[in-house]
């Protein structure tokens, strides 16, 4: 064999010892890197052993400069391990594209028949919905919700309310003291002055809100709790009003078949004054439940709900509306109570624990 001759299988064995790791490459345990380096690899390769300076486009100059008599031959033999290398890089290239966007489709697919992840949504606490509840019926009936402020002054929680130091109303809503005469509300009747002030008459208001009274917690208290307090003054209101509106809004909420009941009890804002007790919405009245004791009413057939009253008319006369032209009624009842009874709830303080699986129940 002639020195051409040998320089050219030396270029394909040069070029076997490189590319040999390709030639068998065994693509199942690698990944879509490994095989876009080895792509890479594989191209820089290609220049090398079959682009403009590799060493098979110098022997293909050589051609020429054989001998005739031994031209043919070492064409034929440059031709050879130039296709085969040619076509070796070729398939390497194949098999690894192929392979790199199998893969790709396979990473990107999507599979639209997964069910959708549905999205949570939150849902009113137990007290926001009988409170709204509450507030659109007195809306439809022309009353404005008034908010107002939680920290009063003693003028605002007792005096204007007609209960001066020493009462001994102040006694029994006890609340929470800051050393500068202020105290947190511990009735919404604290409103009524704020409105009437603020409004004058003729008025009626609903307002909804916080109040704190130095009880220690138990199935039924609450040192914070909320009460809901309604306002109605104008020329010519009587008791009768009162016990209308009253039975109206409780028709509204348990039925047609409510009866409400009032029992002459004091407040010192109004005068005179009444509790207000309405059918148990539960055994309608009758005390039973398939024979057994109704729990909601405790078998008396009548649930407690709040206080109420002519407002007094000291109480006009601290808001600068003359009581000989105006009178009006008012009332006030406990939230927590209200949605206690309406949902089963047997301990009033699960409203405030902020346990999921209690509030959850509520959506
Ligand atoms: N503020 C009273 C309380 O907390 C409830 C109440 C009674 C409100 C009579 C009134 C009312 O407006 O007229 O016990």
């Amino acid at each position: 064999m002639s020195e051409e001759n040998r320089q050219i299988d030396k270029i394909g064995e040069a070029f076997e010892q490189e590319f040999g790791r390709f030639a068998d490459l065994k693509l199942d345990s690698i990944g879509i890197g490994d095989a876009e380096a080895f792509l890479r690899e594989v191209g820089e390769l290609k220049v090398k052993h079959t682009g403009k300076k590799s060493a098979i486009a110098e022997a293909k100059k050589l051609i020429g400069k054989v001998s005739p008599e031994e031209r043919g031959a070492f064409g034929q033999q440059v031709q050879s391990i130039e296709s085969t290398m040619t076509s070796q890089i070729a398939e390497a290239e194949t098999r690894l594209k192929a392979f790199i966007a199998k893969a790709k489709t396979e990473s990107e697919r999507l599979d639209v028949t997964i069910p959708g992840r549905r999205a949570r949504t939150g849902h009113l606490h137990p007290m926001t919905i009988v409170r709204q509840k509450i507030e659109d019926i007195f809306v439809s009936m022309g009353y404005a919700i008034e908010d107002d402020r939680e920290i009063e002054n003693d003028y605002y929680n007792f005096d204007a309310l007609n209960i001066p130091e020493g009462h001994p109303a102040r006694e029994s809503q006890d609340t929470f003291y800051t050393t500068d005469g202020l105290a947190l509300r511990s009735q919404t009747s604290t409103v009524q002055i704020r409105a009437m002030e603020r409004r004058g008459a003729p008025i009626r208001i609903l307002a909804p809100g916080r109040v704190f009274r130095r009880d220690t917690p138990d199935m039924t208290h609450t040192p914070m709790f909320h009460q809901l307090e309604g306002l109605c003054v104008d020329k010519g209101i009587t008791m009768a009003h009162l016990k209308g509106t009253v039975t109206e809004w409780l028709q509204r909420l348990f039925g047609k078949d409510t009866k409400t009941r009032f029992r002459p009890s004091y407040f010192p804002f109004t005068e005179p004054s009444a509790e207000f007790d309405f059918s148990c919405f539960v055994c309608h009245g009758t005390g039973k439940v398939e024979g057994q004791r109704c729990r909601p009413c405790k078998g008396s057939g009548w649930i407690e709900l709040g206080g109420s009253g002519m407002v007094h008319p000291n109480v006009l006369r601290a808001c600068n509306i003359d009581p000989t032209v105006y009178s009006g009624f008012a009332f006030g009842f406990g939230l927590e109570r209200m949605a206690a009874l309406m949902y089963s709830i047997d301990d009033i303080r699960h409203m405030y624990d902020n346990d999921v699986r209690f509030l959850e129940q509520f959506r």
